[in-house]
């Protein structure tokens, strides 16, 4: 069990923190929290700010109702904030905001208007602080994904395969290109600590292959490293079967199920991570309701496969795996971004 102490040095990691996104003395800082937020991080968020003599003030917003039966997971767009039009304007009127809402804003329909009316927006993920205390920014990570960023909307597909049999093809021309280092330090900047992804989300019919998960990648809706192959066949964004005699497939064909909604049986977003300090293995160390998984989303060299919402190709739904896989090579056009799990040194 972690303690749920406040200790000092968390205090000195959340000043780490927002000293790198450029806090200064005076700022208005918005911290976003929900009724069932981990309340060591918004303490921990308030008085950071306060040493720092920074201006803070709490919105906390009820956690809102189920809209379905069905445990929503990793979505990344939190519905706090949904008719709490007195609470945007307190957020568009900040120099930044600290998201401490569940499932983050960064997916929402109010993020872009917060952004737009000048301030920024840091998710701070959902995991006890001594993730955060191991993850907090580099800004060395910061060229890192802007370079990542870069090569990615320049490529025109990226290819991805594993000694296991996954052979994925997916055009990215026109894709929707995104990358969080861990922090935010300019006006209209949205992102999340820990950092250290870099995704596509691609247009509509842009997928195709077969994807291999193999023992040892993560299934983070989940939170379970998968000890049985499932092998998902995929045409034009579409996933056609899941395939698999072990539990981990059983849980995938349940779950996808559960949605009764066709949009949960598509791709997502599909990127890989560049986090040198984020570790795969470090998911069996803490209990489930101590993280979100945001490291083993970031670790170098991982490709994150993902299902679920795509509102670049317009499909919406709440159904999402996040899904990062080890050993695998990715190909942005015919440059190697990643061989057998390890980041190329172009990409580091
Ligand atoms: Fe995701």
């Amino acid at each position: 069990m972690l303690s749920s102490r406040i200790e000092h040095k968390w205090i000195e990691s959340f000043v780490r923190t927002f000293t790198i996104c450029k806090i200064e003395p005076g700022a208005t800082v918005a911290i976003v929290s929900e009724s069932t937020s981990r309340q060591q991080n918004v303490q921990l968020a308030e008085l950071a700010l306060l040493r720092m003599n920074a201006r803070p003030f709490h919105l906390v917003l009820p956690s809102p109702p189920q809209s379905i039966d069905v445990p929503v997971r990793s979505s990344g767009a939190s519905d706090a904030l949904t008719g709490q039009a007195a609470a945007l304007a307190a957020m568009k009127a900040s120099t930044m905001v600290v998201d401490l809402t569940i499932e983050g804003l960064l997916h929402s329909r109010e993020a872009q208007e917060v952004l737009a009316a000048g301030s920024r927006i840091l998710y701070v993920s959902n995991e006890h602080p001594e993730i955060l205390e191991r993850l907090g920014p580099d800004p060395a990570l910061k060229n890192t994904v802007a370079r990542s960023v870069d090569r990615l909307r320049q490529a025109k597909t990226m290819r991805i395969s594993s000694p296991t049999g996954t052979d994925l093809s997916v055009n990215v021309v026109d894709a929707r290109i995104g990358g969080g280092w861990g922090a935010v330090d300019a006006p209209g900047q949205l992102g999340h600590w820990p950092g250290g992804l870099v995704a596509a989300y691609p247009m509509g019919g842009a997928v195709n292959g077969t994807v291999v998960l193999s023992p040892g990648d993560i299934n983070l809706t989940f939170k379970r490293y998968l000890e049985t192959p499932v092998v998902l066949t995929i045409e034009t964004d579409q996933i056609v079967s899941v395939e698999g005699d072990g539990l981990d497939a059983q849980l995938m064909r349940s779950y996808f199920a559960a949605w009764n909604d066709d949009n949960a049986y598509y791709t997502s977003h599909l990127g890989w991570g560049v986090n040198p300090t984020a570790r795969w293995d470090s998911m069996t160390m803490y209990d489930r309701g101590d993280h979100n998984g945001v490291e083993q989303r970031a670790f170098a060299g991982n490709f994150l496969f993902s299902t679920g919402a795509n509102k670049h190709a317009n499909r919406y739904t709440l159904g999402h795996f996040d899904i990062p896989m080890k050993n695998c090579t990715v190909l942005l056009d015919d440059s190697l971004v990643v061989r057998e799990g390890v980041l190329q040194p172009e990409f580091v």
